[in-house]
């Protein structure tokens, strides 16, 4: 007889306790909540013979953009041979494709399972990461949307189903039917973080910065403890104070909780890297904090392996003065572009390298560099990955470049860009404000500083009202 999974989709497990101990890891999984590793592999002590718990390991493990788990990933697609249903064999072909640094195969392949049998969460959850690696935001809502007809509310894990289409339409720019499916999500279960992101970033998009805050603090007892993701929603967190101007509690939050122990997982040093380079932008001393960093990625430089892993490795080298080791990351991206096969070698060449290049210059000071590299980049960025809220690091380091470079009316246009998206977030009044002044300087127009500091002032004035409001 064949058994199921808790979503009634089949498994070639024969015990129960090995099935049961296999979903609980694939739940873990879902809420990024303790060790979901660990429980696989209590999930495989049970029956060694069980494909789903191996390939759910391995899936993870890859799904982590790590190089340095691909061993063990592959040793566990090998171990299962050709054992398997027709849904595990589905998980060990989107495995191997991954292995074989076709990403976007991979992907594919999860979502080939999902058509035939759409309540499998693993599978959902693998390409959902996968469509945020390769920058799919049609995906990130459509996969999931493919899905839902075939789940009930009563579905087990029916709110991250819903969580992970929240995220989708954020990143679609749906944001009201974003905030929607993600509030649904939390009233079935206050325990999703994903769903508790994808919110926060509707937030961030449209510049609720004290509301972002409230809603990440009072809900951070269902999120933050034990949570593998929580230093994403604590870096989301700093996000709005950095906006507001609060670069102490942004700094507070860095120490205590975006890189509190020097974390060698990638993701988490990419978020203490993308913060500490928005504060480098604005000038904010950061005291030995990119020493500890570049530290954490020395080892990591001559990887090659994902884009933007490489790009924040950059900015870590660039902000701490390594040189050879930003020499070293470049070599790998020009090697990728140049020689490279799958997935990577495009993302180098199109976007990891120019990115790359305009780093390097950006801690040159070749303000004119940068802004040839960034220009042209950040309109293809999303096919090295990452959210918008993330990839607004390159739009950032190109203005940041027009206004250090003299360029006023590139640097008033991209302000004017920002403020028009968001013109509740004071930042952006404030490079507006600085865009205005470096052009009255160079026109000789005396009353533009004065009205720039005046476009601040209301905006400031501005969020203050809504925190009132949203308290
Ligand atoms: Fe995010």
């Amino acid at each position: 007889m064949t058994l199921t999974d808790r979503r009634l989709t089949p498994v070639s497990t024969t015990r129960r306790d090995a099935i049961d101990a296999c979903d609980d890891a694939i739940e873990l999984f879902h809420g990024f909540y303790g060790n979901p590793i660990e429980a696989l592999e209590r999930a495989i002590a049970l029956e060694p013979d069980a494909v789903l718990p191996r390939v759910a390991r391995a899936g993870i493990l890859l799904t982590t953009s790590e190089k340095a788990h691909e061993s063990a990933a592959a040793a566990e697609i090998d171990a299962i041979g050709a054992r398997g249903n027709e849904r595990e064999r589905g998980h060990v072909a989107a495995c191997r494709a991954w292995l074989e640094r076709d990403w976007r195969r991979a992907v594919r392949l999860w979502g080939d399972v999902l058509l035939d049998y759409p309540r499998d969460s693993l599978a959902l959850q693998l390409a959902h990461i996968g469509d945020f690696y390769l920058g799919q935001s049609q995906m990130l809502r459509d996969r999931v949307a493919r899905v839902l007809p075939y789940w009930r509310e009563s579905t087990p894990g029916f709110n991250f189903v819903l969580g992970m289409h929240a995220f989708g339409l954020e990143e679609c720019g749906d944001y009201a039917r974003a905030e929607q499916a993600g509030r649904h999500a939390l009233e079935l279960n206050a325990r999703d973080p994903w769903a508790v992101h994808a919110v926060a970033h509707v937030m961030e998009m449209q510049g609720r910065l004290p509301e972002g805050i409230q809603w990440l603090e009072s809900r951070a007892a269902d999120w933050a403890p034990d949570n593998g993701f929580s230093y994403h929603n604590w870096w989301h967190l700093a996000l709005y104070h950095l906006d507001l101007g609060e670069h102490a509690k942004v700094l507070e939050l860095y120490d205590a909780r975006i890189r509190p122990s020097g974390s060698k997982v990638i993701l988490e040093m990419i978020d203490a890297t993308a913060m500490l380079w928005r504060l480098h932008l604005r000038g904010v001393d950061v005291g030995n904090r990119w020493g500890e960093l570049a530290d954490a990625w020395e080892p990591l430089a001559a990887d090659a392996h994902y884009a933007f892993n490489d790009a924040h490795a950059m900015m870590a080298f660039v902000a701490a003065g390594r040189e050879a080791a930003a020499h070293t990351v470049l070599a790998g991206l020009r090697a990728s572009a140049d020689h490279g096969v799958g997935t990577h070698a495009a993302m180098a060449r199109e976007v990891g390298l120019p990115v790359g290049v305009a780093l390097a210059a950006f801690g040159r000071g070749d303000w004119d560099v940068v802004i040839e590299m960034l220009r042209p980049v950040r309109l293809v960025a999303h096919r090295f990955g990452g959210s918008h809220a993330q990839r607004d690091i390159l739009s950032l380091t190109l203005i940041e470049a027009a206004l250090r470079g003299g360029r006023a009316k590139l640097a008033r246009a991209l302000a004017a860009e920002r403020t028009q998206v968001k013109p509740s977030n004071p930042f952006n009044w404030r490079l507006t404000a600085r865009a205005q002044s470096l052009l009255g300087e160079q026109t000789g127009a005396k009353h533009a500083q004065a009205w720039s500091r005046t476009l601040v002032t209301a905006a400031e004035s501005r969020i203050g009202g809504s925190a009132t409001l949203s308290a």
